[in-house]
């Protein structure tokens, strides 16, 4: 073994051995017979056969193209079918113009180290996801964080912004479950010339075409991002955005530049799985139910007022351990619910992250109601 070689396994054992000592060992994990209270398949789209058939039809219209994608959209892996799912896309949700990314990860990562160069600010919410703040990390403006969901704390950042200002929000938060008050961001933004950025991984399909659309703001919001690994149970993203944005990120977003583009197979999915969600909006209302019916087993305990209005319920639980621990007593149950751990939460944060879905059933959410009734939760 060469000096460096052993030199580098003793650095990497080492930090293993202290995530194991801090309980923070994450390791992968099959979840097969559980009932789904943890994935992002928020109207089982993953599992749904009607779409899968429809899936099928559309292949054989459309002939597929190729396996792959064979390079970068820039290169050999663009094609007609692309662009008219993007012009599709811009076009159903309000937008300009819409540019597929391989992840919403790729796509929050390529917008946040391009948009903003050095001098500007990006404003963030204190609880943005992983994605947006790699992306700033990777380019040269100053990042400020705003408390949670709160219009003051952000007046105060957009008052000490400096140069081109962007402010970025999740329109869902994918681990507290709440909404942003996006017409009131939007009015702040508007009132300081700062330009807004939404995420709507969370939101697109759970809330119709997501709460930038519903609430009337595409052409207001400067760029919007739309995913489809959750209520759309495949895989891929899109940037929503004005022409020059489109331009801009195809020139300067290092993750759509230097990555091979999503092969055709993927693409079909997203369309299909797009038009499937318009023509299946009851699963949506499905889904609203489910969410009710688990929040109306909390009605007249101290609990009850702790509970959010979308399917993301999010049970504190401090302490690592007590919150893995929790999980674990779940999962002997056939119930899976994963535990959100330190540091991806505040120490103290610590959560049992409940996913509810349009396909669980009333047996299921009370067995799990249960659980949470008959054991002392902080509240
Ligand atoms: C808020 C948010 N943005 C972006 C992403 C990344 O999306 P993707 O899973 O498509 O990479 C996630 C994924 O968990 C997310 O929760």
């Amino acid at each position: 073994m060469s000096k460096a070689l052993a030199k580098s396994m003793e650095i990497l054992s080492s930090r293993l051995r202290q995530r194991k000592e801090n309980g923070l060992f994450r390791k992968l994990d099959l979840l097969q017979g559980l009932t789904d209270f943890c994935s992002n398949d928020y109207l089982g789209f993953s599992r749904n056969e009607a779409l899968f058939r429809q899936i099928e039809a559309a292949r054989a219209q459309y002939k597929p193209q190729g396996l792959g994608a064979t390079g970068s959209r820039l290169i050999s892996g663009n094609s007609i079918f692309a662009e008219e799912l993007e012009h599709y896309l811009a076009d159903a949700q309000g937008a300009e113009t819409a540019l597929l990314f391989n992840s919403g990860y790729a796509a929050n990562l390529g917008l946040f180290s391009a948009i903003a160069q050095k001098g500007d600010t990006i404003i963030t919410d204190e609880l943005i996801h992983a994605s947006v703040i790699d992306g700033c990390r990777t380019g040269f403006a100053t990042r400020l964080k705003f408390k949670h969901n709160d219009l003051q704390s952000l007046e105060e950042k957009l008052k000490a912004a400096r140069g081109i200002c962007y402010v970025a929000v999740e329109s869902l938060y994918s681990m507290d479950g709440d909404i942003a008050p996006l017409k009131e961001i939007n009015g702040l933004c508007k009132k300081y010339g700062a330009l807004l950025l939404v995420d709507e991984a969370h939101a697109f399909g759970v809330f119709g075409k997501g709460l930038v659309y519903e609430l009337g703001l595409s052409k207001e919001v400067f760029a919007t991002l739309l995913t489809f690994g959750k209520a759309l149970g495949g895989h891929g993203a899109v940037l929503l955005g004005p022409e020059l944005l489109y331009h801009y990120l195809i020139n300067f977003a290092r993750s759509f530049i230097y990555s091979t583009a999503l092969p055709f197979e993927q693409l079909l999915h997203i369309r299909c799985s797009y038009i499937y969600l318009h023509q299946n909006r009851q699963l949506q209302t499905s889904l609203n139910q489910k969410t009710e019916f688990f929040k109306n087993q909390f009605v007249g305990t101290a609990f009850e007022y702790r509970l959010k209005s979308g399917p993301i319920q999010p049970v504190l639980i401090p302490g690592n351990e007590a919150v893995k621990k929790a999980s674990r007593e779940l999962r002997k149950m056939g119930l899976a619910v994963w535990p959100i751990l330190s540091p991806t939460v505040a120490p103290g944060a610590e959560r049992l992250r409940i996913c509810l879905h349009s396909y669980n059933s009333a047996e299921e959410i009370e067995m799990l109601a249960h659980y949470l009734l008959q054991n002392p939760l902080p509240i």
